[in-house]
């Protein structure tokens, strides 16, 4: 545990791994952990129902937000469409502020936690990898959860997210700059943990 609010930045590209590294830091560290590309699924999913996307914002309950399958690749292009909606991101942004102030500090991974919600973290990653590992490691995923879906149509929702969460204007994908870049294409989890670990470290030991 930190001796002080520990919060850690962690953006990405779609299916870049920062999820998985994200749960184990917040695990390691003792602080909670906020998956803000959830909240974004949560209004894509509530769109898909016929719900205005701001009123879907209003809607937003974590328990419901656990409950449903929001993994799908209806709801991640649902979910980067609402994202370009500035209505929607501004709704959104207390909520993602109040979660990293809380006492103790957090972990929160997105697209814009280090450039727009939380420009003052402790640490910030930026995570990524090629389109074509990332479309293989979520395809294996989609494949788990019982999912059937062609590797080449993840590929070409990876392409188009990516376009989109890059191109958008209001708080588009980029690295923040003071922001660790790791390019995960050739690295294990446990070699992506290590990395990251050895600069939270360093950052509790000043
Ligand atoms: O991280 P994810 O793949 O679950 O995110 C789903 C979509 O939500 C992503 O394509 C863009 C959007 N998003 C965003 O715009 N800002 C965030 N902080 C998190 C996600």
């Amino acid at each position: 545990m930190a001796k002080f609010d520990l919060v850690i930045a962690i953006d990405g590209t779609a299916a870049s791994g920062k999820g998985t590294i994200s749960k184990k830091i917040a695990h390691n560290y003792s602080v909670p952990h906020l998956d803000t590309g959830l909240l974004y699924r949560f209004v894509g999913y509530k769109v898909l129902k016929g719900f205005d996307p701001v009123s879907a914002v209003d809607q937003l309950s974590m328990s419901e937000m656990e409950a449903l399958d929001l993994k799908t690749l209806k709801v991640s292009n649902a979910a980067s469409e609402v994202a370009k909606n500035p209505l929607v991101r501004a709704k959104l942004l207390e909520f993602q502020r109040s979660f990293a102030s809380q006492p103790g500090g957090a972990v929160l991974d997105g697209r814009d936690i280090g450039t727009v919600i939380c420009p003052n973290a402790n640490i910030k990653f930026f995570i990524s990898a090629s389109a074509e590992i990332r479309a293989r490691r979520r395809y294996k995923e989609l494949l788990g959860l019982g999912h059937s879906i062609s590797l080449n149509k993840v590929l070409k929702d990876i392409q188009e997210r990516d376009e989109r969460d890059t191109n958008r204007k209001d708080s588009p994908l980029v690295p923040a700059v003071d922001a660790k870049k790791i390019d995960t294409s050739d690295m294990t989890i446990a070699e992506v943990y290590a990395s990251v670990s050895r600069v939270i470290e360093s950052e509790l030991k000043k």
